[in-house]
């Protein structure tokens, strides 16, 4: 069936985990390291399936005639049989009996070369940073936390909907969208503006009001004009929401879902984790545990703000009633007053979107933000306002016009429920997990402000 043999392939980590010695065996890969010498020449290829790389023995006639084409970075297919590994690290490796050089490399211009480089040079590189043990790790991490949030929400009953990119409105109302345009007609090819969704969190209201738990997991798109390593315009994003549910619904999702992710995705990679700890960020993976073990604290804005007013330091941006949270009061609220994961609920209205619901005292709004050390926000959601005139009140106020929210109105029209839900920035997680620093480090082709190389 495939002219490239790929019935008979096992992918390295099935081979070092399964394979019985003495049986043959087929492997691919790429070249980690070669070494030819007199008495004996091998090669370490990896295929991405685990941090690991296989041995393979070469005979001397193999060395001598294929030394030229076995530089790093080349792909080859080997086969041979599965025997014991004196010495060395590893327990057995394979003794080849056919290397077919399937793509050369040459070692003088792969621009991987033995010694580390910067994460900033592997960003001009980033067709080639895969390859690397780095992002070998952080994308298996990636793929095992994506997969980790479709189990979570999967085993609770919660229907993933596949809310619109090409949108028509603005969900968030900050204004930072990236429109869409196709040809010249003067009205735009829809008949009237188009962009690029910042969230499918409108769309999937009117979901929950039919399946009561859904969840959204997707690319969204905000022309932010904000360089800083943990915005980028392009990032992925988990939004759950339920029916019949309020504020402190939310919290719980919230925290149940960071720690069940979590959990899954070590469970998932332990030795990508182990990297991590190694190599990225010394003490991670207590760091972790600790976050586990212990609730989230919990704050109203007003309190934080207290706490803020009485810190002894001198603060760049001003604290108390009337201001805002900035990133500097979000990290000291959680890395120095709480030292660990805090939701801070009850925002002044004028702060968040229209849609948050409006509490009794008339001005904050049931809105919930997770703050994390190091990081600051990961998590933005509320409950929404369910009540018509209270909405068209909001939205008159943040100087919005209805027509076009005629269908988000419409949902409070009919069977309208209590409801609400948040959003996770995916990037940011993956950050938080694996003691990465910088979102264009999270992503495969990140775009940021100025930059969209690949
Ligand atoms: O707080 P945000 O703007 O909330 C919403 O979009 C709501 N519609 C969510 C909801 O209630 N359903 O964004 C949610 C999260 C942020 O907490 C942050 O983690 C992430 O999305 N995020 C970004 N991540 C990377 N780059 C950016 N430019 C981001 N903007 C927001
Ligand atoms: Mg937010």
């Amino acid at each position: 069936m495939s002219t490239a043999g790929t019935q008979r392939r096992i992918s390295i980590r099935t081979l070092l985990e399964q394979a019985t010695a003495g049986a043959p065996v087929e492997a691919t890969g790429w070249v980690k390291t070669a070494r030819f010498s007199k008495n004996v020449s091998f090669v370490h290829l990896f295929d991405g399936s685990t941090t690991k790389t296989v041995q393979v023995v070469l005979t001397a006639e193999q060395a001598a005639e294929l030394k030229d084409q076995l530089g790093i970075g080349a792909a080859l297919r080997v086969r041979g049989s599965w025997v014991a590994s004196p010495g060395g690290e590893q327990d057995h490796e394979i003794g080849a009996t056919e290397v077919i050089v399937v793509g050369t490399s040459d070692p003088a211009t792969y621009p991987l070369q033995k010694k580390r480089t910067s994460l900033e040079h592997l960003r001009t590189i980033a067709h080639l940073r895969p390859r690397t043990n780095t992002f070998q790790s952080l994308f298996r991490v990636r793929n095992a936390l994506s997969w980790q949030i479709h189990r979570f929400y999967q085993e609770r009953g919660f229907q993933w909907v596949h809310t619109p990119i090409l949108a028509t409105m603005d969900a968030e109302g900050a204004g930072e969208l990236f429109s869409v345009q196709a040809g010249d007609a003067p009205e735009g090819f829809f008949g009237k503006p188009a962009f690029l969704a910042v969230s499918g969190q409108l769309e999937v209201e009117s979901f929950a009001q039919a399946f009561t738990d859904v969840y959204t997991f997707g690319p969204t798109f905000r022309a932010e004009n904000s360089n800083t390593a943990r915005h980028a315009s392009e990032f992925w994003m988990i939004e759950p929401e339920m029916a019949f549910a309020d504020l402190n619904d939310v919290i719980a999702l919230a925290e149940e879902f960071i720690k069940e992710i979590t959990r899954g995705t070590l469970a998932q990679c332990p030795e990508d984790f182990a990297f991590f700890d190694k190599f990225i960020e010394k003490g991670l993976l207590d760091k972790i545990q600790a976050v586990l073990d212990a609730p989230f604290a919990r704050v109203t804005w007003h309190d934080a703000q207290e706490h803020l007013v009485r810190a002894d330091r001198q603060w760049e941006h001003p604290v108390g009633p009337g201001t805002s949270l900035q990133a500097e009061h979000e990290r000291y609220l959680a890395e120095e007053v709480f030292k660990g994961p805090v939701f801070i609920t009850d925002y002044p209205g004028d702060q968040k979107a229209f849609y948050m619901r409006l509490n009794d005292d008339g001005e904050t709004v049931a809105a919930t933000d997770l703050i994390v050390p190091r990081l600051g926000e990961i998590i933005g959601g509320s409950q929404r306002e369910e009540r018509l005139e209270v909405l068209l009140q909001r939205m008159a106020h943040h100087g919005m016009s209805e027509a076009p929210y005629w269908w988000y109105t419409d949902l409070r029209r009919f069977g309208s429920t209590p409801h609400g839900g948040f959003g996770l920035g995916f990037e940011r997680m993956l950050l938080w997990l694996t003691g990465m620093k910088n979102i264009r480090d999270a992503i495969p082709f990140p775009r940021t402000p100025g930059s969209a190389d690949f």
